[in-house]
């Protein structure tokens, strides 16, 4: 081939790349598709390409197949993946204390009431303390309320005594874990299977989404509906790379997280109502509901958790999230 036909072919290889140029979006998450996380982020994978008319793929890769979970913060950080979607409890060992506010047992009564708080000035706020960190906050998705698992009945507080119980990593969480007697053990999400199976830990808290989807009826005989404490996430993307987006993809971008922000927020419960349906299903997990005064039994022997911890998690934190609710 002569010399200016390969410069020929080489510019109008570069001129196709030009026009087709188009920016992969690289966003790992933890569980598997079927959880509000796993399809609040295919709807705005899907809605990312509508209005950007094919120029942004975003790529998904669930279920830790690329990160479990403390590498995922890093790999962001680094640029190895440009989005995620991490729990909030995930910020506080970045030193970003204030996010474990939200593993306060029993802080909320509701999505509602997280919401006033998210979605009011403290949820700017948290948002604005990853930037330091080279990482742009764009949304709070939500999952739900959790539940305690194990291979003997929890009822009381004092079931909990003596068992190991995964957590994710948190002080908070391990105070609350300790507050009953229990032994916190902090794993990865992908190890929980495994580390039930073979009795590295007796028992686990999650959402019931995350529960069923993750298998644990199969290695865990009970199941019991606290509702004890929340786990909700925050939409991360590589600040560097955000920056970078020119305007008009950024426009549609936010436009994409917006629309899917609605959409998984409110299959949230859904998702989390239809998992307890297809876990009862199962029979492979006893579930028990707590009375009333059982709930309340254990509210208060987590109760000093919340005064043992102002301090880590700031007492100008609590008095904010005290205020949201007030509202
Ligand atoms: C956990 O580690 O238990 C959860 O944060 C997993 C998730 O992302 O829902």
């Amino acid at each position: 081939m002569k010399v200016s036909n390969l410069l020929l072919g080489l510019l109008l290889g570069c001129a196709s790349l030009a026009v087709n140029a188009q920016t992969i979006i690289k966003f790992s998450h933890v569980v598997t598709t079927d959880t509000p996380k796993g399809k609040a982020s295919e709807f705005f994978a899907k809605k990312a390409a509508e209005l950007t008319n094919g120029k942004v793929k975003v790529e998904i890769y669930p279920n830790s197949s690329l990160y479990k979970d403390k590498e995922e913060i890093e790999a962001l950080q680094m640029g190895a993946v440009q989005m995620l979607a991490p729990s909030l409890s995930k910020f506080g060992p970045m030193g970003l204390r204030e996010f474990e506010a939200f593993d306060l047992p029993f802080l909320f009564d509701t999505t509602a009431a997280l919401h006033k708080v998210t979605q009011g000035p403290v949820g700017a706020g948290l948002l604005a303390k990853l930037e330091p960190k080279g990482i742009k906050g764009l949304a709070f998705w939500d999952n739900g309320f959790k539940s305690f698992t194990a291979n003997t009945p929890l009822k009381t507080p004092a079931d909990f005594k003596g068992k190991k119980f995964r957590i994710q990593s948190s002080k908070v969480l391990e105070e609350e874990i300790r507050s009953v007697g229990g032994l916190p053990q902090v794993l990865a999400f992908s190890e929980v299977y495994q580390a039930l199976q073979t009795g590295v830990v007796d028992g686990t808290e999650n959402t019931i989404s995350n529960i069923y989807t993750q298998k644990t009826h199969e290695v865990q005989k009970y199941l019991s509906l606290t509702n004890h404490g929340y786990i909700g996430y925050v939409v991360v993307v590589n600040k560097k790379f955000w920056d970078a987006l020119p305007t008009d993809i950024r426009t549609q971008f936010e436009q994409a997280m917006k629309e899917a922000t609605v959409y998984g927020n409110n299959i949230a419960q859904d998702e989390n109502d239809q998992a307890l349906i297809d876990l009862k299903k199962t029979g492979r997990t006893t579930v028990y509901e707590l009375t009333k005064e059982e709930r309340l039994a254990l509210k208060q022997a987590m109760a000093p958790v919340h005064a043992k911890m102002a301090d880590r998690v700031g007492k100008d934190t609590l008095q904010l999230i005290s205020n949201g609710l007030a509202e």
